[in-house]
């Protein structure tokens, strides 16, 4: 672990006490750790908006039984191999597929390949979870 630094930070009661409230709500131990993880948290948000590298999950759900979708989304998944590190396949059910992509590189080219598997007709819902490779941000 890098060397630790003390600083005060001074605030509203009233904005100390939510402060405690939310950090209790979500189960930090003290607030130091939720302050950590507030900071890292814009951090990230500014590697995202710099075009940085980022490391994130793509989790879809399509019908299988559509005619032509699987080729498509095939298609699209080999024309974002730069970016695609692995895919994972779950038959959820008789009709449902989820497929999980993990991904890492450039945001804009991570939302683009959401984009691109949502437009595709039968594809019922897709969600891009955006997170960061660890680097620059402790
Ligand atoms: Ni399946």
């Amino acid at each position: 672990m890098s060397d630790l630094f003390r600083f005060g930070v001074s605030l509203e009661k009233g904005l100390l006490d939510r402060f405690d409230r939310l950090i209790k709500e979500r189960n930090y131990t003290n607030r130091s750790e939720a302050l950590r993880d507030l900071i890292r948290q814009e951090l990230v948000k500014k590697q995202w908006q710099r075009g940085g590298e980022i490391a994130g999950a793509i989790a879809f759900i399509y019908n299988h039984h559509q005619r032509e979708l699987l080729n498509k989304i095939t298609d699209v998944q080999h024309n974002f191999q730069k970016v695609i590190i692995s895919t994972q396949h779950i038959h959820l059910d008789h009709n449902n597929c989820l497929e999980i992509i993990a991904l890492r590189g450039n945001p804009k080219v991570a939302q683009k390949l959401t984009d691109s598997l949502k437009s595709i007709k039968g594809v019922k819902h897709a969600t891009l979870s955006m997170s960061s490779t660890g680097k620059d941000i402790d």
